[in-house]
């Protein structure tokens, strides 16, 4: 399993890597993302969303009441906060599954709450260093998760 570290100075620095990350997903991609309020989760959704051809007029924000924002682009992407998700069974009202392994791609915030930290796709995680500067960790599981961050590093050094 290639874990991968990368820096991030600045929110700018970060939307960029979304950028980068989004325009290389594919069908079903998954990717979860991990880090206290405020570490820059959302921000880096957003740059995966504008990336996967999110039309720039359309803001991206937490869904942090409604559980998951859609976003039509370039494949259906699916925007996830569990972080007021009381109860499993909420995940099944709204179809978590249907999505998380559907035909589109889905982010995940606080996928804590799923209970299971062994979910294929790509799990990211966001620690506050000091300052702007953060720490971003890159952990695949599972092959297509594997392909996707190969990808990302070579976009990356090119
Ligand atoms: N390097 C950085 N990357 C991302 N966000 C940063 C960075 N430095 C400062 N920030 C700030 O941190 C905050 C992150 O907010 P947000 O993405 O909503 O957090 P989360 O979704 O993890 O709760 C924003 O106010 C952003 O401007
Ligand atoms: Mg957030």
């Amino acid at each position: 399993m290639l874990r991968w570290s990368f820096r991030s100075a600045g929110e700018a620095q970060t939307l960029d890597l979304g950028i980068q990350l989004g325009r290389l997903l594919k069908q079903s991609a998954l990717i979860l993302l991990q880090g206290e309020l405020g570490a820059g989760k959302s921000v880096l959704a957003r740059g995966i969303a504008r990336g996967l051809g999110v039309d720039p007029r359309v803001p991206i924000t937490s869904p942090t009441y409604t559980l998951m924002n859609h976003y039509p682009a370039r494949l259906d992407l699916y925007h996830f906060d569990l972080y007021r998700l009381r109860d499993p069974d909420e995940l099944l009202e709204i179809g978590f599954d249907d999505f998380a392994f559907g035909a589109g791609a889905t982010l995940v915030e606080w996928p804590e709450r799923l209970e299971n930290d062994a979910t294929p796709g790509l799990w990211v995680r966001i620690d506050n260093l000091k300052d702007d500067l953060r720490e971003l960790t890159f952990l695949p599981r599972g092959e297509a998760a594997e392909e996707l961050l190969l990808h990302l590093r070579r976009a990356l050094s090119s």
